[in-house]
């Protein structure tokens, strides 16, 4: 076994692949999107999943100040958008994108899409810690969910 650092704790973490997701937000009408894969479920009953963003991160106000969240599920066709937004500060461009009841942006042709409001906020090490609750969900069966694995997509 080796000491940590940080080289070797990415490293292992590329270990893990995981599904990627894109947390959009609707701030006074300008769309955000974020890419993470720190997307997890949390609890049953209530249901509640988790996601957490970099400290440093350029919209990390945004995100913080907002009430719900879109949760969108990448298909494996959604390769390029996960590119674009996890690029500094993404313009919405021309993604593709319906709006939930509460207005909050939901890409087209996910393989899962949840409207989630925020429940509890945290800060801890170097990330904020977000858990929200989710209020609806939808699934399209057909299609096959973007992997993240050793710093690229399957
Ligand atoms: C596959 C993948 C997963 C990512 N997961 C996260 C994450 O869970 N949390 C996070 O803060 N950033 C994550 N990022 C980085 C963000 O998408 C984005 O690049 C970063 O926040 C920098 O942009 P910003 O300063 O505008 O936020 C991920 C990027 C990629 C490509």
């Amino acid at each position: 076994m080796k000491k940590i650092n940080s080289s070797l704790f990415k490293s292992v973490m590329s270990k893990f692949p995981t599904g990627v997701a894109i947390i959009t937000i609707n701030n006074n009408n300008n769309y955000f999107g974020k890419t993470v894969n720190s997307f997890a479920s949390v609890s049953l009953n209530p249901p509640l999943v988790l996601f957490s963003l970099e400290k440093q991160s350029s919209s990390l106000k945004d995100y913080t100040k907002s009430s719900f969240f879109g949760i969108n599920i990448l298909s494996r066709k959604q390769k390029k958008l996960s590119i674009f937004f996890s690029k500094l500060k993404p313009k919405w461009g021309d993604t593709k994108f319906f709006l939930s009841k509460n207005n909050i942006p939901l890409i087209e042709g996910s393989v899962a899409n949840l409207n989630c409001k925020n429940n509890k906020t945290f800060s801890h090490g170097d990330h904020i810690i977000f858990i929200c609750k989710i209020l609806e969900g939808q699934i399209n069966t057909k299609l096959r969910p973007l992997v993240y694995l050793n710093s690229n997509y399957l």
